[in-house]
């Protein structure tokens, strides 16, 4: 439950009204294994030091002023370098971006100093309004265009580099001319930005458009990259045709775990973020997969180191 839900909060654990500008530092995200922070797991986080190398929010579930939700993540920040998920941004819109909302992303990132800022290659607005999903873009120059003059405005007001996540979808436009690898990296070398690359966004994606997942893999331009995401989906069917839905509710599946192996051995050691946002488990459940993506990382033999030279 989340704490302005009712969570009891332990007094003491949190203060409030802190002035945070000086209080964190931005600490880099390691090449490691971290977790998505959800609020079903704030009081394991109050009341204890989870074992995981970093943490990562969704940027608009803390775009408040003040109140318990922001005082329990300055409480839990302090322990753990943060990155700042976005889901609100809607970077492929033909419209332009909210300058309101950036303000607030702004504001929030002035105060916690994530280490790492990202969003999708998706829109979700249209006429003010914003739909509950990630849609996906055609993969036209029209809209490369579009997506790289949004992403600049962004890092412009945000006043920091971000990452950009291959989206997982379900249709495909027409007209769509590039492939979703060489959209998503041109995208990031013309705008100056980053890459998030998740994983089971290309499995998911590649099984319901009928092409190979390595041929992603292969075409990432690994100096790029920034951050891994993995997470479960489902498989069901639509229309008597087998479908995967990326619903973020599971464990990840294997053949998400032989992608991470393929991504890690071609482009080297990332920090890789387990996200889990539907029916959340015990902790020690996503700390689980955290570890087994961690094991993934130890397998290459490589210390975990900070990555700095990444957008
Ligand atoms: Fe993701």
């Amino acid at each position: 439950m989340a704490a302005g839900d009712g969570m009891a909060i332990e007094h003491g654990a949190i203060e409030h009204g802190t002035g945070l500008a000086d209080a964190f530092a931005r600490d880099p995200i390691p090449a490691a294994a971290g977790i998505g922070l959800r609020h079903t797991h704030y009081g394991d986080f109050l009341n204890g030091r989870p074992a995981t190398a970093w943490i990562e929010v969704h940027s608009e579930n803390y775009l408040c002023p003040g109140g318990p939700r922001l005082a329990t993540l300055e409480a839990i920040r302090r322990h753990y370098p943060l990155s700042c998920h976005g889901v609100g941004l809607s970077l492929g819109s033909a419209e332009g971006l909210d300058t309101a909302h950036l303000a607030l992303l702004r504001s929030l990132f002035d105060r916690f100093e994530p280490g790492l800022v990202s969003e999708h290659v998706s829109w979700s607005t249209t006429g003010g309004d914003y739909l509950n999903d990630l849609l996906p873009l055609p993969y036209t120059e029209e809209a490369l265009d579009t997506l790289v003059r949004n992403i600049g405005q962004a890092q412009d007001a945000l006043g920091r580099s971000i990452l950009i996540e291959n989206p997982s979808s379900y249709v495909t436009f027409a007209e769509s001319a590039i492939p979703e690898w060489e959209f998503c990296a041109e995208a990031a070398r013309r705008s100056g930005c980053g890459l998030l690359l998740d994983v089971n966004n290309i499995h998911v994606s590649a099984f319901n458009h009928g092409y190979d997942a390595q041929d992603f893999i292969d075409a990432v331009p690994g100096e790029l990259v920034g951050e891994i995401h993995i997470a479960g989906h489902a498989d069901t069917e639509w229309d008597g045709r087998p479908v995967l839905i990326d619903d973020h509710g599971s464990t990840v599946k294997e053949a998400v775990w032989d992608l991470l192996d393929a991504a890690l051995a071609r482009i080297g050691p990332k920090p890789v973020l387990m996200e889990w946002d539907l029916d959340l488990p015990p902790l020690d459940t996503l700390l689980g997969e955290a570890a087994r993506a961690q094991a993934a990382l130890d397998r290459l033999g490589a210390e975990p180191r900070i990555l700095d030279d990444v957008a």
